[in-house]
């Protein structure tokens, strides 16, 4: 008899929530796990939608769910640059022998205005920074660390939880969700008197009000290149996404 068909959804992103409620209504047939890894203290959980919430233990934890719980495909929807999830994903569906594809947000693309300077990771954007810059740490807790090694340096930190840990290096804290209206992220930006913005570039509507802020107030944006995709299927829009959930193949 044909198993049953089951997907486990790898979120932490807009995208994976809205994919699993928009599953639920068309096919609520097809059972769906949403799976977070818990980084926030209170996630916006979709209504109705079943979810997990915590690590597999690395690949072959991941392999040992899929086989135990009869997971019958597995939907890397995880944020652009969680790479370290997205290895797991591929290889534990190599394991458990599922068929396995990712969703990506397409990134941003540089516009008229936009003063951006393209880096490849962290260190470098640490080092293109000016001597005394104030930059606007658009990064999660545990992607600071570099810049504790630019004492000259006079960090404005956004984060969406208060830290458990004291800061590795001084700075402004601001806590809480970025916002989507680019008023009040050029407000934020202005009041600080921020001279840099560093970010990834994370794609989505919801993280590019900072991006337009920059470009209105004419500040210069120190990007994180994207990491290299991973390999098999890549989904790029929500509908694709949604027939390959399906129809996983
Ligand atoms: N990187 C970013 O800038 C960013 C931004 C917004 C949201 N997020 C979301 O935050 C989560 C963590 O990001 P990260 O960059 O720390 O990831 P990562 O470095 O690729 O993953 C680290 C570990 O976190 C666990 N994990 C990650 N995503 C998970 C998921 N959806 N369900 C269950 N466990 C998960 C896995 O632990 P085990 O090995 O124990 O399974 C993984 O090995 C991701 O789900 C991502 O979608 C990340």
């Amino acid at each position: 008899m044909a198993q049953a068909p089951f997907a486990l959804l790898l979120g932490g992103t807009a995208e994976a929530s809205a994919l699993a409620r928009q599953l639920r209504t068309i096919r609520p047939d097809i059972r769906l796990l949403l799976s977070l890894a818990g980084r926030t203290k209170a996630p916006t959980l979709p209504e109705g939608v079943e979810t997990r919430i915590g690590g597999f233990g690395g690949a072959d934890g991941l392999a040992r769910f899929i086989r135990e719980h009869g997971v019958t495909c597995l939907l890397d929807a995880t944020h652009p640059y969680a790479v370290g999830m997205s290895r797991n994903a591929a290889e534990a569906a190599r394991l458990a022998g599922i068929p396995r594809a990712t969703f990506l947000r397409p990134p941003w693309e540089q516009t008229d205005g936009d003063l951006w300077q393209e880096v490849a990771c962290l260190r470098t954007a640490r080092d293109a920074l000016p001597l005394g810059a104030r930059p606007f740490l658009a990064l999660g807790s545990q992607h600071i660390a570099p810049f504790r090694h630019r004492p000259d340096l006079r960090p404005v930190l956004r984060q969406v939880d208060a830290p458990a840990e004291p800061l590795p290096f001084a700075a402004t804290l601001v806590t809480g969700k970025p916002s989507e209206d680019v008023v009040e992220e050029a407000a934020l930006l202005r009041e600080h008197g921020v001279t840099h913005l560093v970010c990834r570039n994370s794609g989505g509507a919801r993280g590019y009000a900072k991006i337009a802020a920059a470009r209105k107030l004419q500040l210069p944006v120190i990007l994180i290149r994207r990491p290299p995709e991973p390999d098999g299927p890549i989904l790029r829009s929500l509908d694709a996404a949604l027939s390959w959930l399906i129809s996983p193949s």
